[in-house]
C-alpha cells in the first residue's frame, strides 16, 4: 500500500483568508500594532507561535496569549473563511480509487482540522487525521510519523513549506513540494524536495499518473424569464469553487461557437415570426453541438458543468408556450442529447407575472422577451408538469426571495447531492 499524506493549510485548502483575520484579531487583543502586509503573508505554514514571536516582537507569554485569542476566533469563524484548492478533490478521489492510505499531518489542531474537512464534505477521503495538539511544540516529523499506517509499502509527504519537506525527510519519507501554496518553489527545493508540483494538475500527474479522472457531474438551471437564474448561476459557481468543485459555466442557446450563432438567429428580434418546429430544431440544434463539444467533455474530465438553461427550457417554451406539446419536443431532441441528461436541475420557482415584474428592462427585447403573457404562463405550467413527473431530479428553490437568502438554500441544497452522486460514483 502507499501512503500519501498532506499537509492541510496552504496545501488541501487555501485557508489565508481566515487565518489572516484571525492574527489581525489575536494581535490587536495583546495589544500590539498590526504586521505589515509582507510579514502578515509570512504566518501561513510556520507554526503561530514561532510567528508572533519571530514577525510580531512577542515575548513567550504574550505569543501564548496571542495564540488561544487566534484560536477563539479561529472556531467560531475562522475555520470556514477557507477554500478547497481547484483540482484537491478530484485528486482525492483518484487517490481512494487507487487504494491509497491518505491522511493529513497538520500544525493545526486535530479538532479544527477534522471540523474544515467534514465542512467541506472531505471527511471520507482521509484515513487519518492528525493535528498538533500540543500546539506550543509542534514538530512535523512527529505528526507525519503518526499519519502513517504500521505498515506501507512507500509513502509521500506533500506540502507547500520547508517544514513540511523538513519533516517528510526526517521521518524517512519521499517529499513533494507544491507551488501553489504560501512557500516558494526557491523555500521548497532549497531544503531539498524530491519532487516539485507547480500547480495541483501537476501534482495530479505524480502521484496518479495517466489515471482517468472521476465523473464530474451535469447541473441544469432553469426557470421563467426574470427568475434572476444569471445571478443565481454565479452565486452557485462560487460556492462549488469553495467547496473545491471544478465549475465550468455554460448557457443555452449558446455555449459553443456554432450555438452561439444559433442563438443569434433564435432571439434576435429581426428574424421576426418563424414556425414553431423551426424554433425547436434550431434550439436542438444549438444543443446538439453544446452536449457533445462542451457537456460531455467537462463532465468526462471530472468537472461540474453548470448550465443555464438546457432540455427542459425547450419542453416549456416550445412544448408549453408555442404549444408543440411535451412528446414532440422530446422526440426532436432525442438525437441532439442523446441519453445525457443533468444529473439535477434548479429550479427557480418564481409565478411568472412576478418574474415578468423583475425583469430588466432593456431597449429592445429579445423575441421570446416579447411574448404576451398567456405564453409565460403556459411556460410555467409545463415547468410545473416537468417537476411532477420527475420530482427527484429537481432543486426546487423558492425565487421570490431576496438573491442572498436563495443563492445559501441553493448552493446548501446542490452541495448536499453533489456530496451524494460523488460517494455513489467512488462506490462504482
Ligand atoms: P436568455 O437571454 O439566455 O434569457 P434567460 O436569462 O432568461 O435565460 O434567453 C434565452 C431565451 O430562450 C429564454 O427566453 C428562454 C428561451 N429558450 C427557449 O425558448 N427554448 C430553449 O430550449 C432554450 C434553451 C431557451
Amino acid at each position: 500500500m502507499r501512503c500519501v499524506i498532506f499537509d492541510l493549510d496552504g496545501t488541501l485548502t487555501k485557508s489565508d483568508e481566515g487565518i489572516l483575520n484571525c492574527i489581525d484579531y489575536a494581535v490587536e487583543k495583546v495589544g500590539l500594532p498590526l504586521p505589515d502586509k509582507t510579514d502578515r503573508a509570512k504566518f501561513v505554514g510556520p507554526p503561530l507561535i514561532w510567528s508572533f514571536k519571530t514577525y510580531c516582537g512577542m515575548d513567550d507569554e504574550t505569543a501564548e496569549r496571542a495564540l488561544w485569542a487566534y484560536r477563539e476566533r479561529y472556531m467560531r469563524i475562522g475555520l470556514y473563511e477557507n477554500r478547497v484548492y481547484p483540482g484537491i478533490r478530484r485528486l482525492l478521489r483518484m487517490l481512494k480509487k487507487r487504494g491509497d492510505w491518505v491522511a493529513i499531518a497538520t500544525g493545526k489542531p486535530t479538532e479544527p482540522s477534522r471540523r474544515i474537512m467534514a465542512h467541506f464534505g472531505l471527511s471520507r477521503y482521509f484515513d487519518r487525521i492528525v493535528g498538533a495538539d500540543d500546539v506550543l511544540h509542534p514538530d512535523k516529523e512527529d505528526l507525519i510519523r503518526a499519519a502513517l499506517p504500521e505498515a506501507c509499502d512507500e509513502a509521500v509527504m506533500v506540502g507547500d513549506r520547508s517544514f513540511d519537506v523538513l519533516g517528510g525527510k526526517a521521518a524517512g519519507i519521499r517529499t513533494i513540494g507544491i507551488g501553489y501554496g504560501f512557500g516558494t518553489e526557491e523555500e521548497l527545493r532549497g531544503v531539498g524536495c524530491d519532487a516539485y508540483a507547480a500547480d495541483v494538475e501537476g501534482l495530479i500527474a505524480l502521484l496518479c499518473p495517466r489515471q482517468q479522472p472521476p465523473r464530474g457531474a451535469f447541473i441544469s438551471m432553469e426557470g421563467p424569464d426574470g427568475s434572476g437564474k444569471s445571478t443565481q448561476a454565479a452565486l452557485l459557481a462560487e460556492t462549488l469553487a469553495r467547496w473545491g468543485f471544478e465549475v465550468v459555466r455554460s448557457r443555452e442557446p449558446g455555449g459553443s461557437p456554432v450555438g452561439e450563432e444559433i442563438r443569434k438567429v433564435l432571439l434576435s428580434p429581426e428574424s421576426g415570426e418563424m414556425a414553431p418546429e423551426t424554433e425547436a430544431l434550431l434550439f436542438a440544434a444549438s444543443r446538439s453541438e453544446h452536449v457533445r463539444k462542451v457537456i460531455r467533455p467537462a463532465v468526462a474530465a471530472g468537472r461540474v458543468l453548470l448550465c443555464d438553461r438546457f432540455l427542459d427550457s425547450s419542453v416549456a417554451y416550445q412544448g408549453g408556450g408555442r404549444g408543440l406539446g411535451v412528446a414532440r419536443v422530446q422526440r426532436i431532441n432525442a438525437e441532439a442529447v442523446e441519453g445525457s441528461l443533468p444529473d439535477m436541475t434548479v429550479y427557480l420557482d418564481i409565478d411568472h407575472r412576478d418574474a415578468m415584474a423583475r425583469r430588466v428592462k432593456v431597449d429592445v427585447p429579445d423575441r421570446m422577451e416579447r411574448e404576451d403573457e398567456a405564453f409565460h404562463a403556459r411556460v410555467e405550467a409545463a415547468y410545473h408538469q416537468l417537476i411532477r413527473e420527475d420530482p427527484a431530479r429537481f432543486v426546487v428553490v423558492d425565487a421570490n426571495r431576496d438573491a442572498e437568502t436563495i443563492g445559501e438554500e441553493t448552493g446548501r441544497r446542490v452541495i448536499e447531492r453533489l456530496a451524494a452522486l460523488e460517494e455513489e460514483a467512488d462506490r462504482a
